[in-house]
């Protein structure tokens, strides 16, 4: 191995609504990095359901069987229907016997089988992953070898929302993706409307509700919801995402159902106008300063939301995007795709993101209008189905993640974290000498 090889923690699961999609970004790039040997050396970190940190055999082996369940599913969907029984039956037979107890083992924290303790330590003169046993005793040096990026592919809580990012900010650890505001913004979907709107995009009228307002008063609430929206509406936990919590109510009684869901996975609620007549188009954009803006993918939808089993069943048809049924270019007249490519990059630079993101647009079909909705600083897949069609093949766009990450990191440098009024301050509180 030569020494130009990167360590790369790619860090997933945690405690999150979302956390088994994020095995499914994680395998997905890890079968990635492991086309990419001669760059990157990879250690797997899971975050399970508790919150423990764990590396190892057991962790290599969720990815793989998860790698391995994809292949299927994709033969499966080329084969003629005898062949097809058969890889379903061994398909299914891995998720049983393999993936679903890895997963159980693994949640199991500190007790789990084939896997160890190890965490990223926040202090950076440990510069290191520290193992379970070491926790009391970081500085016993006993460490293990150092990682020099993250790549955290959790969606969600805890991980995508600025708390692994602001780790590795106090770690001095250079990590992909966007920065702890722009996770942390793009994941609260009532933060993010009003940078949006304070960007002068144009967003879906809405309204804020705190859990502790609905729990005391629900009249209240639904008063105020009339007052400012007309039915239907979409009512959504501020911080959640993969469509969990998010309901669409045409009545109040509806919607008093929808906050009551709502509210179970987020202290904030958002109730937004709904959009009935629409089409929904994700952009992704990639960079730090120069951006790339992805062809604009239009989601197929059955229901009245795209629902979680959309985005992520097994999708079989040929040439359809990562996660929901798509159409890769959206079906837009040409100016409209600009304008929807234009709103992801505005959108992109609102929160100042960096690194990766993808931003979802409703378009009104009556007006042909459309929306910023949301952004996700870490998409799904990373988006790889929509970047190859775009050009960017997912070896490429994994080591253009490297390498922004590295640049971001390098960047940081160059930013003074110490003042001369501070040090001109001890200077005279505590180095003059008394008396004089
Ligand atoms: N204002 C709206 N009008 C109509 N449908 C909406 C609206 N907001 C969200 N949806 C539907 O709900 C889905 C999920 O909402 P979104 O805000 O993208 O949250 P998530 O983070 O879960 O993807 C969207 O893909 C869309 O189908
Ligand atoms: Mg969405």
């Amino acid at each position: 191995m030569s020494s130009a090889v990167k360590r790369i923690g790619l860090i997933f699961g945690s405690r999150s609504v979302e956390r088994e999609v994020s095995v499914m970004t994680a395998s997905k790039v890890y079968e990635v990095l492991l086309r990419l040997q001669d760059q990157f050396e990879t250690v797997p970190i899971f975050l399970t359901a508790e919150g423990t940190w764990l590396a190892g055999e057991a962790v290599r082996d969720l990815l793989s069987v998860d790698t391995e369940i994809r292949r299927l599913a994709d033969l499966s969907a080329h084969v003629a229907p005898a062949e097809k029984a058969k890889i379903d039956a061994e398909k299914l037979r891995l998720s049983r016997e393999r993936y679903a107890p890895q997963l159980q083992n693994l949640d199991r924290g500190q007790q789990a089988k084939g896997a160890q303790p190890l965490f990223l330590a926040p202090d950076p003169s440990v510069g290191s992953l520290v193992s379970g046993q070491e926790r009391r005793a970081w500085l016993g040096r006993q460490l293990h070898p150092t990682i020099d990026v993250a790549f955290p592919v959790i969606h969600g809580t805890h991980g995508e929302d600025g708390s692994i990012q602001g780790l590795c900010e106090l770690a001095d650890l250079p990590y992909v993706g966007a920065g702890v505001v722009a996770s942390a913004v793009g994941m609260d979907k009532i933060v993010s409307k009003l940078v949006f709107r304070g960007a002068g995009l144009p967003v879906v009228e809405g309204i804020a509700f705190t859990r502790r307002q609905i729990l005391e008063d629900e009249a209240a609430v639904l008063k105020a919801l009339e007052s400012r929206l007309q039915y239907p509406v979409v009512v959504k936990p501020a911080v959640a995402g993969s469509s969990i919590g998010i309901a669409m109510a045409s009545d109040a009684a509806g919607a008093l159902v929808a906050l009551r869901t709502a509210m179970r996975f987020s202290q904030r609620v958002l109730v937004e106008r709904a959009v009935e007549n629409r089409l929904e188009v994700q952009v992704g954009v990639l960079g730090n300063h120069t951006l790339n803006v992805s062809e604009c993918e239009e989601l197929v939808r059955s229901g009245s939301i795209v629902s979680y089993q959309e985005k992520y069943s097994e999708n079989t048809q040929p040439g359809s995007a990562d996660l929901a049924p798509s159409i890769i270019p959206a079906r837009l007249p040409h100016l409209l795709a600009e304008e929807v490519r234009r709103l992801a990059r505005e959108a992109f630079e609102a929160i100042d993101s960096r690194g990766i993101s993808r931003v979802d647009v409703l378009i009104d079909a009556t007006k042909m209008e459309p929306f910023v909705n949301e952004i996700n600083t870490m998409p799904g897949s990373l988006s790889f189905a929509l970047w190859e069609a775009s050009g960017i093949k997912p070896t490429e766009l994994v080591c253009r993640l490297v390498e922004l990450a590295l640049e971001a990191h390098r960047e940081k440098r160059v930013t003074q974290f110490e003042s001369k009024e501070g040090r001109a301050l001890v200077d005279r509180r505590h180095l003059v000498t008394p008396g004089k």
